[in-house]
């Protein structure tokens, strides 16, 4: 097995004590073998864990501005090696590489944002009710944190979790998904030469059901971290909360644009072609929901169907490429399965819903863009994540119709409405049942200084990003120093 392949455990690149290996493949070319990799078990993960409790107990104590600084260097590490690292993750993951360096500049943009809140990390002083008495709160780190992350954003997720804990002084264990070791493998050797200390990041290769299962029962793993799907972020909150484990979940999403009657059309559909098929449509923001108010309907339909049918699809190494591969193959299955229920459901389908496998596209894992018309907010079409390039469009009379049918799912990470009505963008901001709300941009792009999550399905009240990850990775701890010299009696001694 070659050293890029390996777990990460103390300092050390480890094959796992299982011997068995998984492969991972170019989805755009199943020829095409990145490389073997661990299929790591609850030995190796016991492993991971005990290094990052060991190597715990120094790091909390590594001053923050210091910790910041080395995060800061990842930073810089990881512009140096941005454009390696993005072909790297086309190759492994199908994105077009516009997209693959925009991922990794999400990781040096959180590194950057991350580095210097070392110098805050701000907790209160307040006056105490007694004299000579002083009171304050302060951030305390947790322990170790496993974070547990999706192939659609092999890079800017796991910085998401990683880079804040690492600040607030915690260690980690890092499992990413099956279908992107090699970015994790590059972030693992950016760590260790910006001069993050053995143990403290670990990183263990396997699947989801076996080192993610061990992972997140393990009694030394404090705090929980996971993007995925929402089926699976059940199971872990289930387990979590037997063992009152602190976990943050970050769900599925089935985000719409609305489009009103007095939107600037042409903008929209920018918004629309780039939310729906941008990244295959696998992001969790992507838009998965077109809602156009009826007089605009057939126009902007028919701008829209013109423009999908002339995305260029293919290899996303070639510059020219407009949109890549899905993951893999059960992904493409699901897509294909999705489309057929559609049209069962009576929803019209305008173009797509076919594999794309033209000339030398055959060994990957395309899809066309596709687009679904006659949409009832009801079908399963609606409903569901479905994770691809899938656009449904859903007609309404009205704007509070519009607002009504937009939140009418499970889900609430991400919307977006054109109009250029200012009172409707304000109702808007108001009455969308969303953690991300856009005016006139599309679901996606979110940056990273703001917080990141959904409220309902899409999570459990967390948000990621901004400041607010701190309340992830950190406990608040209050203090109170006496100097009084005699015993004070809160609430009594200074009773009127
Ligand atoms: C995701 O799809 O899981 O807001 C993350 C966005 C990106 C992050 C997406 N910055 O679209």
């Amino acid at each position: 097995m070659s050293e890029s392949c390996k777990n990460y455990i103390d300092g050390h690149w480890l094959e796992a004590t299982t011997h068995k290996t998984f492969e991972n493949r170019n989805p755009a070319d199943r020829h095409d073998l990145i490389g073997l990799f661990p299929v790591s078990g609850a030995d190796d993960v016991d492993q991971a864990v005990q290094a990052a409790k060991r190597a715990f107990a120094r790091w909390r104590l590594v001053p923050g501005p210091k910790r910041g600084e080395i995060l800061y260097r990842v930073g810089e590490l990881l512009r140096k090696h941005k454009e390696e690292i993005a072909r790297g993750m086309t190759r492994e993951m199908g994105k077009i590489l516009k997209e693959s360096r925009g991922d990794v500049q999400e990781g040096i943009d959180t590194a950057l944002y991350v580095a210097g809140e070392g110098r805050r990390f701000f907790g209160q002083t307040t006056p105490s009710e007694l004299p000579d008495k002083f009171a304050m709160s302060v951030r305390a780190p947790i322990g170790v944190c496993a974070l547990i992350t999706p192939w659609n954003f092999p890079m800017a997720i796991p910085t998401w979790k990683m880079f804040p804990a690492l600040l607030c002084g915690n260690t980690v264990v890092f499992k990413p998904a099956e279908d992107t070791p090699h970015t994790a493998v590059k972030l693992a050797e950016i760590l260790t030469e910006a001069g993050v200390p053995p143990g403290v990041v670990n990183l263990i290769h396997g699947r989801g059901e076996e080192a993610g299962a061990a992972l997140v029962r393990h009694s030394d793993v404090r705090v929980v971290s996971f993007t995925g799907s929402a089926a699976v972020g059940r199971e872990i909150a289930s387990v979590c909360g037997q063992n009152l484990k602190r976990v943050s979940l970050e769900l599925g999403g089935k985000n719409a644009q609305i489009v009103m009657e007095d939107a600037d059309l042409n903008l929209a559909l920018e918004g629309a072609l780039w939310g729906a098929f941008g990244t295959t449509g696998q992001r969790c923001t992507a838009t998965s929901r077109l809602i156009l108010h009826r007089d605009i309907k057939k126009q902007l339909t028919e701008m829209l169907m013109a423009r999908a049918e002339k995305i260029k699809i293919g290899d996303g190494l070639d510059e020219s490429v407009e949109m890549g591969p899905l993951i893999n193959r059960a992904a493409r299955e699901k897509v294909h399965r999705y489309v057929q229920i559609g049209k069962a459901e009576g929803a019209r389908l305008l173009i797509g819903g076919a594999i794309y496998d033209e000339g030398n596209w055959a060994d990957g894992y395309f899809y066309r863009p596709t687009i679904f018309d006659q949409v009832i907010p009801s079908m399963r079409i609606a409903q569901e994540e479905i994770f691809g390039p899938v656009l449904s469009i859903i007609e309404v009379n009205s704007f509070e119709e519009g607002i009504d049918v937009l939140n009418a799912t499970a889900y609430g990470l991400s919307s977006s409405i054109y109009t250029r009505d200012v009172g409707r963008a304000f109702r808007a901001m108001r009455d969308i049942e969303a953690g991300i709300t856009y005016i006139n941009g599309p679901t996606i792009g979110a940056e990273v200084h703001l917080p990141f999550g959904g409220v309902k399905d899409t999570g459990n009240g967390h948000r990621e990003a901004g400041t607010t990850v701190y309340d992830i990775f950190s406990e608040w701890k209050s203090i109170y120093v006496d100097y009084s010299g005699k015993l004070q009696k809160a609430q009594i001694d200074n009773a009127e």
